[in-house]
């Protein structure tokens, strides 16, 4: 049995990501494969109570990365490894690069810090697939007032909070270049799909 493939979106709060989950796995069927569409943090029980928790609670950015990594072991024991050995492709909503993105460029907590969680915690799986939604906070922001929603306690952090947070994500994927691919999240909504085509059909010909 061929092992499913692991696929991740990533990006600032607001930038739309979620909005082309489903086409990706729309784009995993038609390809003749199962898939698991799933979110972090959460993805099982446990998982969905500690997002409840860190949602709603701001803290320390290592209580926060623990958490999160709480969460994560839970997800990838009972729910993505299964699922992946299974030949079941994942597609996940935020993974690990949100750690480092948010925790250590959001918030300043050492890089070595998450890598040693990352490696208690999924020492042999990174993404097979990373699709980064780039888009100027700014922008973000203004989008997210535009169709009311209300900030929850991670998105009401300053501007230069999330440019931080954005500037970590693309230093991430200057690092691995070969795994994510750089949405332009700027662009209207029909690009921003074509985009997501290209980058699906350039990693899994
Ligand atoms: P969510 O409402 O799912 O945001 P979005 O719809 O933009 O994905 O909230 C997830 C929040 O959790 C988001 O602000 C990023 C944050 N987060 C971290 O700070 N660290 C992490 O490791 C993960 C997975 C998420």
């Amino acid at each position: 049995m061929t092992r499913g493939r692991f696929i991740t979106f990533e990006g600032i709060d607001g930038a739309g990501k979620s909005s082309h989950l489903d086409h990706v796995c729309d784009l995993v069927r038609a390809a003749g494969h199962r898939v698991d569409k799933t979110l972090e943090p959460g993805g099982t029980p446990f998982g969905a109570r500690l997002r409840e928790v860190i949602l709603s609670r701001p803290a320390p950015a290592l209580a926060e990365a623990l958490a999160v990594f709480a969460a994560r072991a839970a997800h990838m024991e009972e729910r993505i490894l299964p699922a992946l050995d299974a030949g079941t492709w994942v597609v996940c909503d935020r993974f690990t690069d949100s750690t480092y993105a948010y925790q250590c460029g959001g918030k300043g907590l050492d890089p070595a810090a998450v890598r040693t969680l990352e490696r208690l915690v999924h020492p042999c799986l990174q993404p097979d697939l990373t699709l980064l939604f780039d888009l100027d906070p700014a922008v973000a922001a203004e989008r997210q007032l535009a169709q009311g929603r209300a900030p929850d306690a991670f998105e009401s952090r300053s501007r230069e909070y999330f440019t931080r947070v954005r500037d970590a994500y693309l230093e991430r994927a200057r690092e691995s270049i070969t795994r994510f691919r750089l949405i332009d999240a700027s662009q209207p909504f029909e690009a921003v799909r074509s985009a997501v085509d290209l980058a699906f059909r350039s990693a899994f010909p």
